[in-house]
């Protein structure tokens, strides 16, 4: 009988170690890094110039010290502001970053990089292929999955770039996510854990699609994903769940 591999759950930190650092910040990508994550998520808009940066809202009202659509700033104004404080006073100065910088500091770990693309409600025209060009200067093709719950701008992608990975996002039902999946190539299916158990992981797998749930940030549910072998956790704690998965 054909032996069925295990699957090792990979930890993928939700924002960076967005738990004990300030969101979407170098600092909560380094912590993800010190924690020993798999992978980071992360999230991108792209200014009034044009420029692609990291942050999850489309405003920076929540995460910074100013306020406005982030397609309404420019990447000069955007990085006066301060993104740390809002977290925390030791985390003062932290600066908005563009995906380049991302790249600049991270395209030589050996980790996966979960870029979503914001692309509703506010609709940033061409940032598929703004991507997939930064994608190409540090020779990070194969190791990033993108995903978005826009799923127009999969579609998109998929079409400049066939081989790209893609991860379908999926916030409520159905339950049967790889419905949703029209025109393009998936990899993986990334939906709230709210709909998640062990069918429908086992679904996903006999089709072939990869899962990667999120927010998954409380110890017993971190235990019981990795338990039904989802492809990965995304969790604001990637030192709990390490240890949590280092245990089992
Ligand atoms: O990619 C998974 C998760 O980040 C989606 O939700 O709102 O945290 O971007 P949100
Ligand atoms: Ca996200």
């Amino acid at each position: 009988m054909k032996e069925v591999k295990p699957i090792t759950t990979q930890i993928i930190a939700h924002r960076g170690a967005s738990g004990v650092a300030p969101e979407n910040t170098l600092a909560a990508f380094r912590r993800a890094v010190q924690e020993g994550a798999d992978g980071i998520e992360f999230d991108v808009h792209l200014t009034k110039d044009g420029e692609i940066v990291i942050c999850h809202d489309e405003t920076v009202d929540r995460t910074s010290n100013g306020m406005g659509y982030i397609y309404q700033l420019t990447l000069e104004e955007l990085k006066r502001l301060d993104f740390g404080s809002w977290f925390s006073p030791e985390y003062e100065g932290e600066k908005i970053l563009t995906l380049g910088e991302f790249f600049e500091q991270f395209a030589e770990y050996d980790f996966l990089i979960n870029i979503e693309i914001k692309n509703s409600p506010i609709f940033y025209d061409g940032i598929e292929q703004k991507i997939w060009e930064q994608l190409q200067i540090y020779g990070l093709q194969e190791k990033v999955l993108v995903s978005s719950f826009y799923h127009r701008s999969l579609q998109i992608l998929s079409q400049i770039a066939p081989s790209i990975s893609l991860g379908v996002l999926c916030g409520c039902g159905p339950l049967e996510p790889w419905s949703m999946i029209s025109g393009f190539q998936a990899r993986s299916l990334n939906p709230n854990r709210f709909f998640v158990d062990r069918e429908l992981i086992e679904q996903c797998h006999q089709m072939g699609y990869q899962v990667f749930t999120w927010t998954v940030n409380n110890k017993a549910e971190i235990k019981q994903m990795i338990e039904w072998q989802v492809d990965g956790i995304i969790t604001n704690y990637p030192a709990l769940a390490r240890s949590i998965r280092d245990e089992l």
